[in-house]
């Protein structure tokens, strides 16, 4: 199916599903009213979900608001790991569970809200004995063990940013975000267990640290033992032994609302990861606030979202959002296939999962293992499904529905960024009649619209740009030293409006659907991407005159990479698989190509601008759109000759 084609069969969905009565009665958000009172006095409700938090000092001001730069909650103090971990601890919940956590080989943990606090104030301890003092950055580096979540708390609980790398990220992809992160320390792991095998995480920070500079110390846990590549690492310290030795009180560290909390690297349309700034207040106002109302969190729920602790999903609603609201968070270390494909449903039977929050990506894979997977499991703990991370097609949607949620749970399809820290347009599961593919409406208090280039509201069914019109607690604050790629990326294209990269429709029920990126980003199985980052990992090979890569459709993946490129006229042999591989260490796995194509040529307007519109027609085996503008149509055509002409 084209992509025309696909979109218009999504905004001829017409299939809808009230709340369902299982979660309507009950529900924590049960007053349609919300969204209007927060319309009207958007800073006296982000007010009132502030006071959810336990503030050291109350803020002045809810809102100071300069375009394009917000400071929330200005003048309010709190700290993190005391309001996510020993706020808790004083009442009914000291023995309640945090963390509930199973290892993929099948080992498990439980750990209650009293150990929480006693393991993340002796990792503080810890770190200020490395000499990591407020202001510090520290890298984590780690798999899905519950030290990751307590490694980031320790941070936050002394005033250190974290940022997280993706345990699948490589060598050197780890070095340039310490780096431009300038970290003191690396937390990290001698290795992670991924379907059965290792993945040497240790001995990927010795190549790392070879050029950066900045590391003093690595403090790392040990997860694998004799199974891991042993390699020794600058000032390297033992996390049980380093907690071992040190007090369980910690004061948390005073901290401003507008201190930096956290950098997370993402993808954007240069080469250059860029890092996202996050700060302490109105970021975890956001989160828990979503997190409470999006999820219908009631006290005694079990909840597992299934990402990874290395994403903004992981960071919002595994670690920082569920653990705000007091809640059982699951966290599982390994994949959904090992050692059998149904490893998620015994997880949700075994613990009575409430709630589970996963990609489109993943309820595909799902969807192509069969419907017996998790028929073998009892499902019936569960009442809510969340997606996010790209758009869900209606087809799944529905699978979802009623293969994991039986007819009976609210389905709620998320769209947010790692931009935007929190939950954006989303349905309230007893409150929104859901169309499945749409993510319906924006969460009370939030603003979205949809322009043409002009700058001009699209009407109902016409596609444009998703704008954000409003401020939001959550919203990044800027780029880490690079304010001015913040405001040009974010904020210059409309001004005063902050530019999501999404393209969007609202249909005449002012339902939105999401229609994927329109910027130079792509999404791969739930991965966000840059071409010109795979790009430039491409051209670093010595045998490369030249690459273009481009997102193309995928069934499964929602999208998949496809490199276009042109060797240097020396190269021989076996260059596919040589370039593949050489994109998996400068990026990592996750970003190698599916699809690589040689050209003499790559198809390029007169003005030089190579024409990606063109290969997606090519890569997707479309006809061909306008070549008028090329500056030699024969390229083109010769390449979608050559490309048809290659077995699927
Ligand atoms: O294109 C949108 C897509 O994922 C992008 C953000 O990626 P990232 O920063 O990695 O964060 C992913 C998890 C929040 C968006 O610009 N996206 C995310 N959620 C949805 C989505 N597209 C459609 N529907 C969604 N629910």
């Amino acid at each position: 199916m084209s992509e025309a084609d696909r979109l218009d069969a999504l905004l001829q969905e017409t299939r809808s599903f009230p709340p369902p009565a299982y979660v309507r009665t009950g529900a924590i958000a049960s007053d349609p009213g919300i969204y209007r009172r927060a319309d009207l006095d958007p800073e006296g409700f982000w007010s009132e979900m502030g006071t959810a938090l336990h503030w050291m000092r109350p803020w002045d001001r809810v809102l100071q608001w300069d375009p394009p730069h917000a400071q929330w909650f200005v003048g309010g103090e709190l700290n993190v790991a005391e309001n996510c971990v020993d706020r808790h601890c004083v009442g009914p919940r000291r023995n309640k569970a945090a963390i509930i956590w199973e290892g993929e080989p099948g080992d498990q943990r439980v750990i209650t809200y009293g150990q929480l606090q006693r393991d993340v104030a002796r990792a503080a301890n810890a770190l200020r004995r490395l000499g990591i003092t407020k202001g510090d950055r520290v890298a984590i580096y780690m798999g899905m063990v519950p030290e990751l979540a307590v490694a980031m708390l320790a941070c936050t609980r002394i005033g250190a940013v974290h940022t997280v790398i993706f345990g699948g990220f490589s060598a050197e992809a780890l070095r340039e975000r310490i780096n431009d992160a300038r970290c003191r320390l690396v937390i990290t792991q001698d290795g992670a267990w991924r379907r059965g095998r290792v993945v040497p995480l240790k001995q990927n920070v010795e190549e790392a640290l070879l050029g950066a500079p900045s590391v003093e110390h690595t403090l790392v846990y040990r997860r694998v033992g004799a199974a891991a590549p042993q390699v020794a690492l600058r000032g390297e310290v033992d996390w049980d032994e380093a907690l071992a030795h040190e007090s369980a009180v910690c004061p948390p560290e005073p901290m401003q609302a507008e201190d930096m909390l956290y950098i997370l690297y993402t993808s954007g349309t240069t080469g250059k990861p860029k890092g996202i700034v996050h700060t302490t207040g109105g970021y975890l106002v956001g989160v828990a606030t979503t997190h409470r109302l999006v999820f219908d969190l009631h006290d005694s729920d079990v909840y597992w979202c299934a990402a990874d602790i290395g994403w903004v999903t992981g960071h919002s609603y595994i670690v920082y959002g569920p653990l705000a609201n007091g809640a059982t968070t699951v966290i599982y270390e390994g994949t959904p296939d090992f050692p059998e494909r149904d490893r998620h449903w015994r997880i949700i039977e075994r613990y009575g999962v409430n709630i589970y929050y996963t990609a489109p990506t993943t309820i595909r894979t799902f969807m192509r293992w069969g419907p017996q997977e998790p028929a073998k499991a009892d499902l019936s703990s569960l009442r809510i499904l969340g997606s996010v991370g790209e758009p869900i097609n209606p087809e799944a949607w529905i699978w979802y529905h009623e293969n994991i949620g039986k007819g009976r749970c609210a389905v709620v399809d998320t769209w947010w960024q790692t931009e935007t820290g929190m939950i954006m347009i989303t349905p309230l599961p007893g409150l929104t009649t859901t169309k499945p593919g749409s993510a319906t409406h924006p969460f009370p208090g939030v603003a979205a619209a949809v322009l043409d280039e002009a700058g001009n509201l699209v009407g109902p069914g016409a596609g444009g740009n998703l704008v954000l019109t409003r401020p939001w607690p959550a919203m990044m604050r800027t780029i880490f030293n690079d304010d001015e790629r913040f405001v040009r990326q974010y904020w210059s294209r409309y001004p005063g409006k902050y530019l999501t990269g999404d393209g969007a429709r609202v249909d005449a029920d002012g339902y939105f659907w999401l229609l994927g990126r329109v910027d130079d980003v792509m999404n791969v199985a739930g991965h966000r991407l840059s071409t010109y980052e795979i790009e430039s990992a491409l051209v670093d090979h010595p045998a490369v005159a030249e690459a273009a890569v481009i997102g193309r459709h995928d069934d499964l993946k929602g999208q998949a990479v496809a490199a276009f490129v042109t060797l240097k006229e020396s190269a021989s042999g076996d260059m596919g698989a040589e370039l593949k591989a050489h994109v998996a260490v400068k990026i990592g796995p996750i970003a190698r190509p599916d699809d690589i194509f040689f050209t003499a040529e790559l198809p390029k307007t007169r003005s030089g601008k190579i024409m990606r519109r063109l290969l997606r027609d090519i890569a997707e085996r479309r006809v061909l759109g306008d070549t008028t503008t090329l500056a030699d149509p024969n390229v083109v055509a010769m390449l979608k000759q050559q490309y048809d002409g290659v077995e699927e």
